[in-house]
């Protein structure tokens, strides 16, 4: 069905489609007949995945990554596609339109996008009160937190980004790994990074998390990542898209890669990461995760949660259920009873 849907969507560019799709899932999921209709269509229940995680009863471990519902115009409709969590966002404090059109590119054949956004969103304010209507929520909501493109100061604008967000996140995801804001990168440095926790810290109790790009050395990561967590983070979110433009065969010139080909770099360093913080802080594992088997790797890598994104574009809405209804096959073969005994099993 989603084959023959793809073959239209696919004729448009990806932005358009996902406007579309915004209308429908802001606008129709919450109708009582369709929202009934989803839920028995793609959402998956099965003991077995339920834990609890940094306080946050999940019913699966799958979550919606960041940068599809930057706008929190669909919480319903994602969590009626069977997500157990979304990562709102990214928002950044003021409101700003992104880069210039066309940035956002799709490889078919290697199930990869190429995007170029640029936190493209409503603002702190406006997505705030959108999400303050929806409290509480089926399902936990993590605010990511982007920054503005030109800011004198960027710790105030985070600082200013999280509080029009107080109370109103189960957790919050700092984002500074885009590579569509320039010198975003810059501030995954460890002064910046433990600043940034402890400014949050002083602001809410709720899990705060840091989401690493995959592209630096891996030593710096690691240390960017216990600045983090000596600085308060309960956690990491590895990876975002990476700006190595070999993973992909015609590459633009702009952006990050996400998708099949973000995969392998994006477990390696999500690996690193949990040789040395697993045990020590919570991790979520995002990049080019697309079916079961690869999320009860990523799992038993030591991922308490795994987040996708570029799998929904390419495998549409009933990818949640399929990778879902593995993992409990999966843990079942291996003899678990619950996804809690396998998470980081494989961790050396
Ligand atoms: C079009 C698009 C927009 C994105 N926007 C954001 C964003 O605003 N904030 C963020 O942290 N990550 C953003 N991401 C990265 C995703 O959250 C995710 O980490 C990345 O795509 C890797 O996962 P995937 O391979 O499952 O897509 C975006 C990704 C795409 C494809």
């Amino acid at each position: 069905m989603y084959q023959l849907l793809k073959n239209i969507l696919f004729k448009f560019d990806p932005e358009f489609d996902h406007r579309v799709v915004e209308f429908c899932l802001k606008n129709f999921a919450p109708l009582p007949l369709i929202a009934d209709w989803m839920a028995s269509q793609f959402c998956y229940m099965d003991l077995s995945l339920e834990n609890e995680v940094e306080g946050m009863h999940f019913y699966n471990p799958v979550g919606l990554a960041a940068g599809f519902d930057k706008n929190a115009t669909m919480i319903e409709g994602i969590s009626l596609m069977g997500f157990a969590f979304a990562e709102i966002g990214s928002v950044t404090y003021v409101p700003q339109s992104g880069n210039p059109k066309p940035r956002v590119f799709r490889f078919v054949q290697e199930e990869s996008l190429q995007n170029a956004m640029g936190f493209n969103n409503d603002g702190s304010s406006k997505i705030a009160q959108r999400v303050r209507k929806l409290y509480p929520y089926k399902t936990p909501l993590m605010i990511s937190l982007g920054k503005n493109k030109e800011v004198p100061n960027a710790l105030k604008n985070y600082e200013e980004n999280l509080k029009a967000f107080q109370d109103l996140g189960d957790a919050y995801v700092f984002n500074a790994s885009s590579p569509n804001t320039p010198n975003l990168r810059d501030l995954q440095n460890e002064s910046f990074v433990r600043e940034l926790f402890a400014m949050a810290r002083s602001y809410t109790q709720k899990p705060l998390f840091l989401k690493v790009c995959p592209d630096n050395a891996i030593d710096v990561t690691l240390k960017v990542c216990e600045s983090a967590i000596s600085g308060g983070a309960n956690g990491i979110v590895a990876t975002n898209t990476s700006t190595d433009y070999s993973l992909v065969q015609s590459p633009k010139n702009i952006g990050g890669i996400s998708g099949r080909a973000l995969r392998n770099k994006s477990r390696e360093v999500f690996y690193e990461i949990a040789k040395s913080f697993f045990g020590k802080a919570t991790l979520i594992s995002s990049g080019g995760i697309f079916d079961g088997e690869e999320a009860y790797d990523r799992i038993k890598m030591g991922a308490s949660l795994v987040e996708i994104y570029s799998a929904l574009i390419f495998q549409g809405p009933s990818v949640c259920k399929n990778i879902n209804q593995e993992i409990a096959n999966l843990l079942k073969a291996d003899g678990y009873q619950n996804i809690s005994e396998a998470i980081g099993v494989n961790v050396k």
